[in-house]
């Protein structure tokens, strides 16, 4: 196990009614002027902006609101919401929603108390400071509740990119499964998708015996498994939301990834999906993985056994990835490229955004380097 430090000071609020205690969490932390900042209403329609407004108005503290955040969110509303900030003197934001919601948040504490650029963060600039963000979580997915991460397009050139930074981990995140409820189908699936690719992407390792960690994901793959069909079938099963839901957070605060390498490759790979067909990142995570595994199990097929074995009851390697992607195409996720709008004369395009934006020099880096003439195959097998 390699050395690491681990500081994961989130307070999570879990349960049935979580977000009425809102207005309090924001109080304890110094919160005097808010902005509630959400996506495209489903927050309205649920009911659950007011609620979160009625905690708030209870503690006296004044709010304005920013709602409108896409999934995949943009930079313009970033912009907005940093000006918005400044005018208006507020000093917390909450995000009320999903991944984005609550991305779009981090990105815009950053940029309220930053002198340049915020999109200097998405190239390669560490947030070491922000306004403090809280969130009200609606989805299982991303694990933005928990992280110190943020992923923003730019709609010049449409350019997904990621910032990190301790800045920005939430000082609260309230999590209600009931809130999850309301989540359509498909949705639901692409978070149980991302959660799970949260895991793979750190189960995927070469730093040898690490088998507390890898136990750790496996138990959080096996109960996604187990539970994630169970809410497709019944969107109100509240145990199983609940045992996703944690399961989620827990895939992304890094307790399971400590210590050892990391890979990345298929988060990477399918960014480039997201921004040019504003597709689901978890439904292009659907497609990305079982082409990704199978491109790099000979890399170390023994890890790929182990999981096809602990996880999925199968007896080798690629069993394990045919399993996955059963499963993943049984929870209604897409299998291929076409599906999510993609055309094979765009591989080139994605391959060089791939392999030469963010700062690259032709190639990807995690548990192997994949090369531009890798990055092409790995497309070419999702057709
Ligand atoms: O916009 P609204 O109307 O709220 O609708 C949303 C949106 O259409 C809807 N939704 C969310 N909760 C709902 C609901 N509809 C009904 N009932 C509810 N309870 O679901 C749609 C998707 O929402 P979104 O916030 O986009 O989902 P998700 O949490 O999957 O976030 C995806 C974003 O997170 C990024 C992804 O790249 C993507 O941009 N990621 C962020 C990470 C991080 N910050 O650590 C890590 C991840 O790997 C990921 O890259
Ligand atoms: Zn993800």
């Amino acid at each position: 196990m390699e050395n690491f430090t681990f500081y994961s000071p989130t307070k999570f609020v879990f349960g049935k009614g979580a977000e009425n205690e809102a207005g309090k969490l924001v109080k304890a932390y110094g919160g005097s002027k808010v902005l509630l900042h959400f996506g495209g209403g489903s927050v309205i329609r649920s009911g659950l902006l007011d609620r979160v407004k009625a905690s708030l108005d209870a503690e006296n503290i004044p709010y304005i609101e920013l709602g409108g955040v896409k999934p995949n969110p943009r930079s313009g509303l970033v912009y907005e919401g940093i000006d918005l900030c400044r005018k208006e003197g507020v000093d917390f934001i909450l995000a009320v929603g999903g991944g984005s919601s609550i991305d779009s948040s981090k990105a815009i504490a950053a940029g309220v108390v930053y002198d340049g650029d915020f999109w200097d963060f998405y190239c390669g600039k560490p947030i070491d400071t922000a306004l403090p963000v809280g969130t009200v979580l609606t989805i299982a997915a991303a694990g933005s509740e928990g992280s110190g991460d943020s992923v923003i397009t730019k709609e010049e050139g449409m350019f997904k990119r990621g910032a990190s930074g301790e800045g920005i981990r939430p000082k609260f995140s309230i999590l209600n499964p009931e809130l999850t409820q309301t989540l359509p189908a498909y949705q639901t699936a692409c978070g149980i998708t991302d959660i799970m690719a949260h895991l793979y992407e750190r189960y995927l390792t070469n730093t040898k015996d690490v088998e507390v960690t890898d136990r750790l994901i496996e138990a959080l793959l096996i109960t996604m498994k187990n539970e994630g069909p169970k809410v497709i079938a019944d969107p109100n099963n509240y145990e199983a939301r609940a045992n996703i839901m944690w399961a989620g957070t827990m895939a992304h605060t890094n307790s399971c990834g400590v210590g050892r390498s990391q890979d990345w490759n298929s988060h990477n790979i399918e960014h480039e999906l997201s921004a040019l067909y504003d597709c689901a990142h978890g439904a292009g995570l659907a497609v990305t993985m079982p082409a990704v595994f199978k491109y790099v199990m000979d890399h170390d097929e023994a890890r790929f056994t182990q999981a096809a074995q602990r996880v999925w009851g199968k007896e080798t390697a690629e069993e394990g990835i045919n399993a996955f992607r059963d499963f993943l195409i049984s929870i209604g996720m897409p299998s291929t490229l076409g599906e999510l709008g993609g055309k094979e004369e765009d591989i080139p395009v994605l391959v060089k955004n791939l392999c030469y934006g963010d700062g690259r020099t032709g190639s990807i880096s995690g548990f192997v380097t994949l090369d531009e003439n890798d990055c092409t195959k790995i497309y070419q097998a999702m057709i």
